[in-house]
């Protein structure tokens, strides 16, 4: 029998985002054109010389130039074309499910309402869901960068859309600012209804894995390459079947690895941990969903049933239904089993 390449493989499998920027996902294109009717400057000259300064050191070089690129976003059908942009392309990609942050302290810092973020980000949800049939979760992300005052601060902006965010989350820049600089308003938001979820040990220590742990009460760590380190922990993580959101391009271009021959992820599974992939700011990184799995499968030779354990994991790690769950793992089964 014929068998279709791992590249088509990972094509038609049905497959889940846990660990996406919506801010991440603006491509050179679609921000000059919004740059454009919002009479807005950009600091580059043409889509090339933007794209051509997409070489990153660390995190923090990588944000400095993804925040001068929400710059632009001002309205909120500027927030609605960014938002259906990334689902158009990743329906492509056969993403049928996402759970997607968004940053509002990017945006409200700048003056826009936070009301014009939500309401263009969700409307194209909601689009997405019904043309597309893409389900989806809404994470609101506080900057840690920024301190736990401003967080309060947009807790209770996002009060009046309990109903469109399902969890907060913590991004931004890591070193120097743990998990515990943000516990009271962690455990605020818990009280109010939302589920958590923190980036930790990205750039960060271990240590800062227990403290989104033990502090935040996290659901899923967004990273977590940095559990290795610890014995204990990876332990933990994997008796817990804790996530980790792992995003193999974001870690080769901000240096998180050298080469993706060494991603940590056979390592992770090798310890039962619940470990998924996913693209971060894929706009920035060079690659969205299917050129991640790719990327790990050609450089780690991944076999077609380590990439379906993967997309089960997502699936398993998403915030689905139980009976959605089932349905979508039973699916990607028999897609394994006929592929
Ligand atoms: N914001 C957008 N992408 C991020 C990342 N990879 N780490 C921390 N904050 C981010
Ligand atoms: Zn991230």
């Amino acid at each position: 029998m014929d068998t279709i390449s791992v590249e088509q493989f990972i094509q038609g499998i049905p497959k889940v985002e846990l660990h996406l920027h919506i801010e991440g996902t603006f491509e050179p294109e679609l921000m000059f054109e919004i740059a454009k009717r919002n009479n807005k400057k950009i600091e580059y000259t043409s889509v090339e010389e933007l794209k051509k300064a997409y070489s990153f050191n660390n995190l923090q070089e990588f944000l400095d130039i993804y925040y001068a690129g929400a710059n632009v976003l001002i309205k909120e059908q500027d927030f609605y074309d960014l938002t259906w942009a990334y689902l158009k392309k990743v329906h492509e990609q056969n993403v049928v499910h996402v759970e997607i942050f968004f940053d509002p302290q990017t945006h409200t810092d700048r003056g826009v309402n936070f009301d014009t973020v939500i309401k263009g980000i969700h409307r194209a949800l909601v689009d997405g869901k019904k043309q597309l049939g893409i389900s989806y979760k809404l994470i609101m992300s506080f900057l840690r960068h920024l301190d736990e005052a401003s967080a309060f601060e947009t807790l209770q902006h996002a009060l009046p859309y309990k109903d469109w965010i399902s969890a907060v989350g913590l991004d931004s820049s890591e070193l120097g600012n743990p998990p515990s600089k943000f516990k009271r308003v962690f455990t605020k938001a818990r009280e109010e209804g939302f589920l958590t979820v923190a980036h930790a040990g990205e750039e960060g220590p271990s240590e800062y894995i227990w403290e989104a742990l033990d502090l935040l009460k996290v659901t899923r760590i967004d990273h977590g390459n940095r559990c290795l380190d610890d014995p204990k922990l990876v332990t933990k993580l994997a008796d817990m079947q804790m996530p980790l959101t792992v995003c193999p391009l974001s870690n080769l271009e901000l240096k998180v690895v050298p080469d993706l021959k060494d991603h940590p992820i056979p390592t992770m599974m090798d310890k039962n941990i619940l470990v998924t992939v996913n693209s971060d700011d894929p706009a920035y990184f060079g690659g969205y969903m299917n050129e991640n799995y790719l990327g790990i499968a050609n450089a780690l030779n991944l076999s077609k049933q380590q990439i379906t354990t993967l997309v089960k994991n997502s699936f398993k790690a998403s915030w689905l239904s139980d009976q959605e769950k089932e349905k979508r793992i039973t699916q990607v089964e028999t897609y394994f089993q006929n592929n």
